[in-house]
């Protein structure tokens, strides 16, 4: 695992926005899974201004989605799909038609977590996937005590991630209970796995995840196995390391 510290979110982004830009100077169609939350914001950011300049030429991309959220109506603002429309496949000049991501809608939410999963499998998988961090470890949205094997399904919050994203919603009552998220297992998949984190709230996860034991209580010490995992980290971010 390589951990860089930067001095701010928007070097974090930058710097991000750079390894994308190498992978699809590389492999133009390469496909890219992207989290939602306020921490990738940087990243679409300086990707979307880049493409705006003409430096860079995202036309092949795919867009693959992290996580969902159950139950909300197909449209909604905040449905995740919703948002990385609004976020990354607008900004970057591509369609819907460059995106997957699973159905939160689906009336068999099993079944559309395997098929997600087969989807992934089938667009040849995920070339590089952006991942930022809960307050309790969590990535994607797989809580502590996550199987470190698991695939693609349905999770319930933790109150804490529902009080962490209420910012979102107009009351904490709105905030769905449940998610399909890829797995740790399918997460680990990726060819290379590059997480954000920035601001002191995320100091200890980081800690635990960078320096702790390998841990279900931990989900982001699950990148400690991948073979190319990069974390990045502004300086209050990395406040808890040793
Ligand atoms: C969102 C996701 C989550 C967030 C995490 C941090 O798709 O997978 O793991 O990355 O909850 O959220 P922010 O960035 O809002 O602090």
């Amino acid at each position: 695992m390589e951990v860089v510290i930067v001095p701010d979110a928007e070097a974090g982004g930058e710097l991000i926005a750079s390894a994308i830009a190498g992978l699809l100077a590389r492999k133009p169609d390469a496909l890219l899974g992207v989290a939602t939350g306020s921490t990738p914001l940087p990243i679409y950011q300086a990707l979307a201004a880049r493409v705006r300049a003409n430096t860079l030429d995202a036309s092949r991309a795919r867009i693959c989605q992290l996580d969902e959220y159950v139950g909300l109506p197909k449209g909604h603002p905040e449905s995740y799909r919703s948002v990385v429309l609004r976020e990354v496949v607008e900004p970057l000049g591509l369609t819907e038609a460059s995106f997957i991501g699973p159905d939160g809608t689906a009336e068999d939410v099993a079944a559309a977590s395997s098929d997600y999963d087969r989807a992934l499998a089938a667009a040849g998988g995920v070339d590089l996937q952006l991942l930022g961090i809960g307050t309790d470890g969590h990535i994607g949205f797989n809580e502590p005590c996550s199987s470190l094997a698991s695939r693609t399904r349905i999770k319930t919050l933790t109150q804490q991630t529902r009080v962490d994203n209420a910012r979102f919603f107009d009351s904490l009552d709105e905030v769905p209970h449940h998610v399909i998220t890829q797995g740790i297992g399918t997460i680990l998949e990726a060819r290379h796995l590059v997480l954000l984190a920035t601001g002191e709230a995320k100091a200890e996860a980081v800690a635990l995840s960078v320096e702790g034991p390998l841990s279900a209580m931990v989900p982001a010490s699950a990148l400690q196995l991948h073979p190319h995992a990069t974390v990045v980290i502004d300086e209050a971010a990395a406040s808890g390391l040793k």
